[in-house]
């Protein structure tokens, strides 16, 4: 099909032809560079989600595209059945800009979560000594993590989880941000492998946990020889101001599982690393996909890295943060609509004064697209903002221009 459609047409092939497993905000995007996006009927918006942060470094970006079309012409994929020339350059790129001996490479977050458990129980059963089949990880309340079986056994969203069991057992779910319930858990429970926790639960809507938590997290699982895993699938890749969050905590996870944009959003990329100690219980024929490790992810990753670090985007992220949420403060209190605003580095999120069930801050969102700006509601009365991060200042007071106006026509 190469007809150009409008955007009542292509939303009603979607709405006839796909699954409904989403609800989108109704605009049809058919081009994006840098900040900006455009629908089919030509309308420019800046984006302000950067698909869940996926595209910090912008979109289409021309090193990363270059990166992907001339590995493209190629080589694309070899499954792990033969090597390839490409993918221990990723390796050993991304193990001495992390820090880690090892890498395992995956496509989507949700598999490096999944990869992340297997290797956790697995090093507990063979490296702690926990009986078989014993192990336990401990993860927090209103955590998102994915969408396999295995992820939404210990999510507490309703509609994650309603008719899609049996569960994975194995799961202990504590209130996060909560150092006393992860002690008590640890104490109170037998054979634990490990804590899996978002170094600021986005999904949730942006909770930034009380500076030292995730310190004194990992200072506990050291304390009981516990595997800290970080998933900085939306946090990571300098979204909060730093390459990874937990670097504003000076945490180094014993397994790191990433995501998102590491591709740039040019390519679905994940990977998990940690130390050899933890990654060789891991042995051929045990674990893999076949897309994972290919070299044009390889390509994808390398350069959307060195974009990263080129155009200084963590420290861009952390700098233009600070001044949305002072310029957000300084309208809160024109708007009885708008209550407060939260975040770090740029994964922010305004909260409206009105009931989670309430379509306010859908109808918000509606409004801020016909300004010109596209974001969407995490979770009712939340809205996540999420730009890339190749932003600049001018552009940030113009999205925050746009913000004021939306309000002052909603109220
Ligand atoms: C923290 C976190 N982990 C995992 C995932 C799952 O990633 P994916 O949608 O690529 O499977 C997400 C997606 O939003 C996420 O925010």
């Amino acid at each position: 099909m190469t007809d150009t459609l409008n955007s009542a047409q292509a939303i009603a092939l979607e709405n006839q032809y796909g699954a409904h497993n989403y609800h989108p905000l109704p605009v049809v995007l058919s081009k994006g560079e840098g900040v900006y996006v455009w629908d089919v009927e030509g309308k420019k918006y800046y984006d302000f989600l950067s698909a869940y942060s996926a595209v910090n470094q912008g979109h289409c970006h021309p090193k990363i595209i270059g990166a992907l079309t001339e590995q493209a012409h190629k080589l694309t994929l070899t499954s792990r059945a033969f090597y390839n020339d490409m993918l221990g350059k990723q390796e050993k790129y991304m193990s001495e800009l992390f820090g880690y001996d090892k890498l395992l490479p995956m496509n989507t977050g949700a598999e490096a979560v999944e990869t992340a458990i297997k290797l956790t129980r697995k090093w507990a059963y063979e490296k702690k000594g926990i009986p078989e089949k014993k192990a336990n990880i401990i993860v927090c309340e209103n955590n998102f993590h994915g969408r396999t079986t295995t992820i939404i056994s210990f999510s507490n969203d309703p509609d994650a989880r309603k008719n899609f069991g049996p569960y994975t057992p194995g799961f202990i779910k504590i209130p996060y941000d909560n150092i006393d319930a992860l002690e008590n858990a640890i104490e109170s429970n037998e054979h634990i492998a490990g804590f899996l926790v978002e170094p600021i639960q986005g999904e949730a809507g942006v909770y930034v946990p009380t500076e030292g938590y995730l310190a004194k997290a990992k200072a506990l699982c050291e304390k009981h020889h516990i595997l800290f895993i970080a998933d900085e699938v939306q946090t990571g890749i300098a979204r909060t101001g730093k390459l990874l969050a937990v670097q504003h905590e000076n945490v180094k996870p014993d397994v790191l599982i990433m995501g998102k944009a590491l591709s740039g959003g040019a390519y679905p990329i994940s990977a998990v690393m940690a130390n050899d100690n933890i990654m060789d219980v891991i042995k051929p024929g045990q674990h893999g996909s076949t897309f994972g490790g290919n070299p044009l992810a390889a390509a994808v990753v390398m350069a959307a890295l060195d974009v990263i670090q080129e155009e200084k985007l963590a420290e861009n992220a952390q700098e233009l943060g600070t001044l949305f949420r002072e310029e957000i403060e300084k309208i809160v209190p024109k708007y009885n609509l708008l209550k407060s605003v939260r975040g770090k580095g740029l994964l922010n999120a305004i909260l409206i004064n009105d009931t989670e069930d309430s379509d306010t801050a859908w109808n918000i969102c509606l409004k801020l697209r016909d300004n010109g700006l596209l974001a969407k509601p995490t979770h009712g009365n939340i809205i996540r903002f999420a730009p890339p991060l190749v932003m600049n200042k001018e552009q940030l007071l113009e999205c925050v221009s746009i913000i004021d106006k939306t309000f002052s026509e909603y109220n």
